[in-house]
């Protein structure tokens, strides 16, 4: 996408517009990865129950895929429910689900309309029969498409996701001393993606949270305070503008800024 296209969508002179301007198109991050979080304490904040922020946390999604999409991000990955969240009590894990369904089935035009590739990483096959069904039609409906793949992370947890792949590759045959780690990552979920540049968690949590384990070992790690119902494209725009002004290393010496300037 470019930024004609992107200021197309954008009201003239909004403070988005400003950030879109500090953009730099030719340094973008191919895959952003999002840990999104705080829908509870923004429901609790409002004296709602906890499902009413996982609710409002909808916009934000609609919002980062299509802001994502029309940037011309390669990939955008969302974890949206975990292997440990099935502690929560059940009807929260029921809402969850439902809204799940609810949203792909009220997203797929617009998922088709940007030819986004919608994917599902994690168990997905310990899911109920219903939202598989869902999540299937949503996968199918979009296979053809070029553009942005959305990988949404559901019953996904990194340590399980490497011993899935540990299991792929050893049942594939391949030999012990083949098996580097550019082979390997190939059995991940995400195999054939790029890793993560940037990965972002909103609400203010310094931590993982067993996401993307292996994909994020050179990730540039991005916190802010916004909880997710609040999240909106402005965010994701400080967020990438943040990331083009950091230097990575790669455990190297020389500082091999993300762009020379962002300006
Ligand atoms: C993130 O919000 C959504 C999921 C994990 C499904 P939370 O539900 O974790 O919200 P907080 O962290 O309790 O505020
Ligand atoms: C991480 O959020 C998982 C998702 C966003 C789906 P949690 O709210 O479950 O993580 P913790 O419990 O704070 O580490
Ligand atoms: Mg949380």
């Amino acid at each position: 996408m470019s930024l004609d296209q992107l200021l197309a969508v954008i009201p003239s002179g909004s403070p988005d517009e400003a950030l879109v301007r500090q953009l730099n198109f030719d340094q973008l991050p191919a895959h952003v990865a999002i840990i999104m979080d705080g829908n509870g304490r923004w429901a609790a904040k409002r004296h709602l129950p906890r499902v009413e922020g996982h609710r409002a946390g909808i916009d934000a999604v609609r919002d980062v895929v299509e802001t994502s999409a029309r940037l011309g991000i390669e990939v955008l990955t969302l974890y949206a429910f975990s292997v440990e969240n099935w502690k929560r009590p059940k009807a929260e894990v029921n809402t969850l689900m439902l809204l799940l369904k609810r949203y792909i089935r009220s997203e797929l035009a617009t998922l088709l309309r940007n030819n986004i590739r919608f994917r599902v990483i994690g168990r997905h096959e310990e899911l109920a029969p219903d939202v598989q069904e869902e999540l299937s039609r949503g996968i199918d409906q979009t296979a053809g498409n070029t553009g942005m793949i959305f990988n949404i992370a559901l019953n996904y947890g990194g340590r399980s996701e490497i011993i899935d792949a540990a299991r792929r590759a050893m049942a594939s045959g391949i030999a012990p001393a083949n098996l580097d780690e550019q082979t390997f990552s190939n059995f991940l979920y995400t195999g054939g993606q790029p890793d993560p540049d940037l990965l972002i968690r909103t609400s203010g949590e310094m931590r993982v949270s067993n996401f993307l384990l292996w994909q994020i070992a050179y990730a540039e790690i991005w916190v802010t305070d916004t909880l997710w119902p609040d999240f909106r494209r402005r965010d994701l725009l400080e967020a990438v503008i943040a990331y083009q002004k950091r230097d990575r290393r790669y455990g190297g010496i020389k500082p091999s800024p993300v762009a020379v300037s962002a300006k």
